[in-house]
């Protein structure tokens, strides 16, 4: 994994994009001095039963963004690796939050071999308090032996002390967000669907140990919050931290066929 320099905090932390591994720089910042994790994590998804996002060749996937994977990461290790990976991820978010800090972990269950993979081994343990249905568009991996999925799962992972922001509690549970199909990047969070999380706490510093192209930061500083983004990718950490200046610069070229970018809307690309 990369390596990451000496960092101090709060100067080298504080609404800065660090290019680094995210438990290598998490173990950085002190215990408590984060309010919020908002996240997703890349869901392993090349390591799959099914064939298409696995070998590369796409098959059903052929439009999809995440076909060609991270930019520096092939999210395609063992499942036990990937799940050890994420639980010490998990245990250095709840580090890093004081007693009425929360994370927001979004993550997919998914048919492997024929049988739902939830994720129960990565999130067991964990003080989860709630889990909010993010409802999402279908994406096109029909299967003649299950419903179309058209949800991911948000745990909301609460120390003992945490409250959300007065009123927030109305939104409810199910949670209606398209996806972002607009951004370069292969797997972006919507905007609308971040600033619901964080105008939903009275977090002053919201920390993204996996920030991609810096949708929680930019939604964190539309809200007046500070943040904290870390990415393993130079291309990513570039990325968002153009879109700080210019929100526009994510948007991805308009492809030539039409019918084509109405596909991309369509695909489950995480
Ligand atoms: C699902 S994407 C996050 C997208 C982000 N929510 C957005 O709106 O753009 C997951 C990100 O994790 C990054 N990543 C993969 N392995 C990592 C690691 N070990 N440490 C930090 N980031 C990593 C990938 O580069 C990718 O950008």
């Amino acid at each position: 994994m990369a390596n990451v320099k000496e960092l101090h905090y709060p100067d080298d932390f504080i609404d800065q994009f660090i290019c680094g591994n995210a438990t290598d720089v998490m173990q950085q910042i002190p215990s408590g001095s984060v309010d919020l994790v908002v996240t997703s994590p890349p869901y392993n998804l090349k390591n799959s039963t099914g064939n298409g996002m696995k070998d590369g060749r796409g098959g059903k996937w052929s439009g999809a963004a995440l076909v060609d994977g991270y930019s520096h990461y092939g999210d395609n290790v063992p499942h036990e690796e990937y799940v050890r990976w994420q639980r010490a991820c998990l245990e250095e978010m709840l580090r890093v939050i004081p007693e009425d800090g929360a994370i927001f972990y979004n993550h997919k269950w998914r048919v492997q071999a024929g049988l739902l993979q939830d994720r129960n081994d990565i999130v067991a343990g964990f003080p989860i308090r709630q889990i909010i249905i993010w409802k999402r568009k279908g994406g096109i991996n029909f299967n003649p032996g299950y419903f179309l999925p058209t949800y991911e799962v948000i745990y909301m992972i609460a120390k003992p002390e945490f409250k959300l922001a007065e009123k927030a509690n109305a939104h409810g549970d199910i949670w209606e967000f398209g996806q972002e199909s607009k951004n370069r990047h292969p797997a972006p969070f919507p905007a609308s669907l971040i600033e619901r999380i964080i105008s939903s706490t009275n977090a002053k510093v919201v920390l993204d140990p996996f920030m991609g192209s810096g949708t929680t930061a930019l939604a964190a500083k539309n809200l007046d919050r500070n943040f904290i983004g870390i990415d393993i990718s130079p291309e990513y950490c570039d990325m968002a931290k153009q879109r700080m200046k210019d929100p526009l610069s994510v948007v991805k070229e308009r492809k030539k066929k039409p019918q084509q970018a109405v596909l991309f809307e369509d695909l489950e690309v995480k």
